[in-house]
C-alpha cells in the first residue's frame, strides 16, 4: 500500500479511507465545499448536475441507519444512479468472496463505492483493487474508522464553535470499540484543538490512546472541567469479547451524561452523538433532546459534507 493510500500523485483525495494523515487544507476543502451543499439543501430544488451519469453504489455489509441513508441522498441531490446493494438478499450468502463481488459490479460502471464492513482495512482492500477513477469512500470499517463521521462532526464544531484552536473537546465512553472517536481525534488534532480528552473506564480505553495526542480522564466531572464540545459514544456490546463493565446501569452512574456531570462543562458546550444512542446507557434523554444537544443538526449536516466528499471524489479531487 503506498504512503497516501488515499490521494493522488498532486495530494488531490482519490479515496476517503480515513481522517489519520489527511492533510488539513483537504479537511478545510470538504468543510468549505460542505458549506456550499448546506445552502443546496435549504432550496426547494436541492438537485446539482455535479454526479450526472455516475453510478454510486452503497455497499453496507454492517447495519445502519444515518451513514446509508445519507449518503443516499447525498448521491441523489448531485444526481448521480445510486444502487443500495442488499448484502443479506446478495450472492455474498453464497460464498463469493468480497473482491469477486466488486469485480462483478465494476462490471456494471461503478464509478464510486460507499462501503461498510465489519473487517477494519475492507476498504483499503477494495481501493487497492479497483482500476483508477474508481473511488472508494469508507462509511466504518470494524473499530478501524469512519471518515465521513469524523468529517461531520468537525463541519457541526466548526459551525457551533467557529475556531477550533481554541477549543476543549471531551470524547466520552467505549473509545475502545469507536472508529468515530478513532476519525475524530485524527481530525480533531489536525484542525489545531489544542486540548482532546478521552473519558471512560479503562476497560473501555485503547492501552496507548495517549499516543494520539489526548489527555486521559478516568474521572468524567474532571473530565468534562471546562469543555467546549461533549461527544457521548454508544457502549459497542457487539464488538465487545466477554462483559467489560459490571453493568449498563452502572456505567451510566459514572459515565452518562446527566445534567450534574454536563454542568461541569462550560454553559455554553454542545453535546454531540454519533448515534445510534442508548438513552439511559450513554446519555440521559433530556441531555440528548435538550438545548445544548445537537445530535440532530450532525445528521443534517452529514448530508451537505457527504456531498462534498462525492462531489471531490467524482471530480479528481479538484473542486470545478
Ligand atoms: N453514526 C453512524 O454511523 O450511524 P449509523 O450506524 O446509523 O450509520
Amino acid at each position: 500500500m503506498p504512503a497516501h493510500p488515499q490521494l493522488d500523485s498532486q495530494g488531490n483525495l482519490k479515496h476517503l479511507l480515513t481522517t489519520e494523515g489527511l492533510p488539513r487544507r483537504l479537511i478545510e476543502q470538504v468543510l468549505e465545499t460542505a458549506d456550499q451543499f448546506v445552502s443546496i439543501g435549504e432550496r426547494e430544488v436541492k438537485k446539482v448536475p455535479l454526479l450526472r451519469g455516475k453510478s454510486v453504489f452503497n455497499l453496507f455489509f454492517e447495519n445502519s441507519t444515518r451513514t446509508r441513508t445519507t449518503f443516499e441522498i447525498a448521491a441523489k441531490r448531485l444526481s448521480a444512479d445510486v444502487i443500495n446493494l442488499n448484502i443479506g438478499a446478495s450472492s455474498t450468502s453464497k460464498g463469493e468472496s468480497l473482491l469477486d463481488t466488486i469485480d462483478n459490479l465494476a462490471a456494471m460502471d461503478a464509478d464510486m463505492f460507499v462501503v461498510r464492513h465489519h473487517s477494519s482495512g475492507a476498504p483499503y482492500l477494495i481501493a487497492q483493487h479497483v482500476k483508477p477513477g474508481v473511488a472508494v469512500v469508507n462509511a466504518g470499517d470494524g473499530r478501524h474508522a469512519h471518515p465521513t463521521q469524523g468529517l461531520l462532526d468537525m463541519y457541526t464544531i466548526r459551525h457551533y464553535k467557529k475556531d477550533f484552536t481554541r477549543l476543549t473537546v471531551a470524547i466520552v465512553g467505549d473509545v475502545l470499540h469507536s472508529r468515530v472517536a478513532r476519525s475524530q481525534i485524527h481530525a480533531l488534532t489536525t484542525l489545531g484543538v489544542p486540548e482532546v480528552r478521552v473519558i471512560g473506564p479503562r476497560t473501555l480505553l485503547p492501552a496507548d490512546v495517549e499516543r494520539l495526542g489526548v489527555k486521559v480522564f478516568h474521572d468524567m466531572k474532571r473530565g468534562l472541567e471546562g469543555a467546549d464540545v461533549v461527544v457521548m459514544l454508544r457502549l459497542q456490546n457487539e464488538r465487545m469479547n466477554g462483559p467489560l463493565l459490571p453493568s449498563a446501569q452502572e456505567f451510566f452512574k459514572t459515565y452518562g451524561l446527566t445534567a450534574d456531570k454536563l454542568a461541569r462543562a462550560k454553559p455554553d458546550a454542545i453535546v454531540m452523538h454519533p448515534g445510534p444512542m442508548n438513552r439511559g446507557v450513554e446519555i440521559d434523554s433530556p441531555i440528548a433532546d435538550g438545548t445544548q444537544s445537537v445530535i440532530l443538526p450532525q445528521v443534517t449536516f452529514g448530508i451537505a459534507v457527504r456531498m462534498a466528499v462525492m462531489s471531490l471524489l467524482g471530480a479528481g479531487g479538484r473542486h470545478e
